[in-house]
């Protein structure tokens, strides 16, 4: 078969084959605790559900603007106002069918092959892919320290005459940090002095822990014209529990969302009307479901770092939002694969090798789960990795006994 060589670059997403696999498992019958989620288990706000089910029974569901429906868009236009300090017009947004799409939309708006996107490593899974999927090239900076956030220097220094547009995503997937106001505010600076691209992913905005607020961007931008390279990204899947229903939008200047639009338009034309009418009253509705959801996270979050403590050698830089932690488990394995491939095989644990979000000896661990699953997925982590630990481990009426070790 020929395929275009596009198709050939590009790898199947890890964290959704993990998911295909763990549901192979359990349809199998076998007891996967999955660590290695990506959504929150909670239901999607009930305002949400009574705006699609209306016009669900009303049986007329038809195409939508390919930018989105006004109402969405007004929403967007409010929360904006309320949740980043700035004041926008419909013009200015773009919704999608998931901030994946914005994400994708907005590179192809303004990248040519060869182009470069620059992101902090650890990143999310999708980022390499998409800027391959726009003939570009990604390029991960780490920091010096290991820790999960480079300098700004360290930004600049991979700079270059191809680069086109950086993104940050704050709180981190796969690490759960959020980045500092300074950082924040140093790469807004920056990338307006060299007039690059930048977007924010701001997916996980409001899922913040502890004193951390969520940061606006535009809080730190000079340029509030037209003319700005600023493109703010969020959506619905994440904070109100709706990753099913495959909402999201951009933020940026105009010229650049009718251009997004128009490519939008021959791509997927808008967003499904039921959906679309689903997160605008999520948006407009009672708020009360993303502070519990953030309670529970955070809560859960503090189950996780008190039970990694019992690990020797585990290294975790503490998770400040997000459902993700992303430990440093080099200390019994350095190849995160093989470590994962190992814990799925011998303990039915899913958890996402750190090498596909650019970082190798770590893995990602959710907590969007029950501390249920929490704290038996990682005793049985511990079980499979602890040469101290008994011989044999009980999982429901099974018998593990183990003979790696
Ligand atoms: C960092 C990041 N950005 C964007 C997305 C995509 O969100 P959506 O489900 O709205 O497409 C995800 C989903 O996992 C994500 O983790």
């Amino acid at each position: 078969m020929s395929l275009s060589l596009i198709a050939r670059s590009i790898s199947e997403s890890p964290t959704l084959k993990l998911n295909e696999t763990a549901d192979k498992l359990r349809q199998k019958g076998e007891p996967v605790i999955h660590l290695g989620g990506g959504e929150p288990k909670s239901k999607a706000p009930i305002d949400a559900l009574v705006a699609s089910a209306g016009l669900l029974n009303s049986g007329e569901v038809r195409y939508t603007p390919a930018d989105g429906i006004g109402p969405l868009k007004k929403a967007v236009v409010r929360y904006t106002e309320e949740f980043y300090g700035k004041l926008i017009s419909p013009d200015n947004v773009m919704c999608s069918s998931g901030a994946k799409q914005a994400i994708m939309v907005a590179m192809q708006a303004v990248l040519n092959p060869q182009d470069e996107v620059i992101y902090p490593a650890p990143y999310w899974v999708s980022y390499p892919e998409m800027a391959k999927l726009c003939g570009a090239v990604g390029v991960a900076v780490k920091a010096d320290n290991g820790g999960f956030q480079p300098t700004l220097a360290d930004i600049e220094e991979k700079v270059g005459a191809y680069t086109k547009m950086v993104i940050l995503n704050s709180p981190n997937n796969p690490s759960g940090y959020a980045y500092s106001r300074e950082f924040i505010a140093d790469v807004v600076q920056f990338c307006e002095k060299r007039s690059l691209y930048l977007i924010m992913d701001d997916i996980y905005h409001r899922l913040l822990f502890g004193n951390n607020k969520p940061i606006s961007a535009y809080e730190f931008a000079k340029d509030h014209s037209e003319n700005s390279k600023l493109i703010i990204v969020n959506g619905v899947s994440k904070m109100y529990a709706m990753t099913g229903f495959r909402i999201g939008w951009a933020v940026a200047n105009k010229k650049l969302i009718e251009a997004m639009t128009n490519i939008q338009g021959h791509q997927t034309s808008g967003p499904s009307a039921l959906l679309q009418y689903a997160a605008a009253a999520a948006l407009n509705g009672v708020q009360s479901g993303v502070e519990s959801l953030r309670l529970t996270l955070e809560n859960n979050r503090n189950v996780l770092i008190e039970r990694l403590k019992s690990f020797d050698g585990v290294k975790l830089i503490p998770p400040q939002g997000t459902f993700y932690s992303f430990p440093d488990f080099s200390a019994y394995e350095k190849d995160s694969t093989k470590l994962a491939n190992f814990l799925l095989d011998k303990v039915r644990v899913a958890v996402v090798p750190g090498k596909d979000f650019g970082m190798e000896g770590h893995i990602r661990v959710s907590y969007c789960g029950t501390i249920k699953d929490i704290t038996e997925g990682l005793e049985r982590i511990r079980w499979a990795l602890d040469p101290n630990a008994p011989n044999e481990l009980y999982i429901g009426q099974r018998k593990l006994v183990r003979d790696w070790l």
